[in-house]
């Protein structure tokens, strides 16, 4: 299936000159967003993934189908403040300023094989701190699932030495 006519190019938004990659059009199509998830679940299954991770909020639309296809947990990353008991957290820039993403100390288990999920790679940053994180808690970063990959922005040199998949290249 050629997931790409299910993107939808949105010109100028949030603002001029960004050409944003809308993804509900995929997962508002039965049959995509089921194909998407089975790309990734196929994946996970030859890493033998033992826990899906997440970074809020569009990294749980792609892990969560994975994690309930596979038959293993979800660990949601959030943003600081939103999870109510003890957290890592870890710093990451943004094109502007900065943010923190937490995520509960024993939401892994050391030597666990983790999946990390996304919709999207651009520079990298969300993903580079999700890896620090589950890291940090003795985690296994055994793959990393995109929706979309912005070659461009060249991403993945942040990801150097980490196995990836990406389902679409803009
Ligand atoms: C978007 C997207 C990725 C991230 C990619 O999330 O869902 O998580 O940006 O950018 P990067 O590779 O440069 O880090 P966003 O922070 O907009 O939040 P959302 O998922 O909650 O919409
Ligand atoms: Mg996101």
């Amino acid at each position: 299936m050629d997931l790409k006519q299910f993107v939808t190019v949105v010109p100028d938004y949030p603002k001029p000159g960004i050409q944003f990659k809308d993804i509900t059009t995929l997962m508002d199509n039965g049959d995509a967003y089921r194909y998407a998830t089975d790309q990734i679940v196929k994946y996970a299954r030859e890493k033998q993934i033992e826990l899906v991770v997440g970074p809020e909020a569009r990294g749980f639309i792609i892990g969560c189908p994975v994690a309930y296809s596979l038959g293993v947990g979800f660990a949601p990353v959030r943003k600081e403040g939103k999870l109510p008991r003890e957290v890592v957290r870890v710093e990451y820039g943004l094109e502007y300023g900065k943010d923190v993403l937490t995520i509960h100390k024993d939401a892994i288990k050391p030597g666990q094989r983790v999946l990390i999920t996304d919709d999207l790679l651009a520079t990298g940053g969300t993903i580079e701190a999700t890896i620090k994180l589950v890291e940090e808690l003795g985690g296994v970063v055994a793959g990393i699932a995109f929706l979309i990959e912005l070659s461009y922005l060249d991403g993945r040199k942040l990801l150097d030495g980490y196995d990836v998949l990406t389902l679409m290249e803009f």
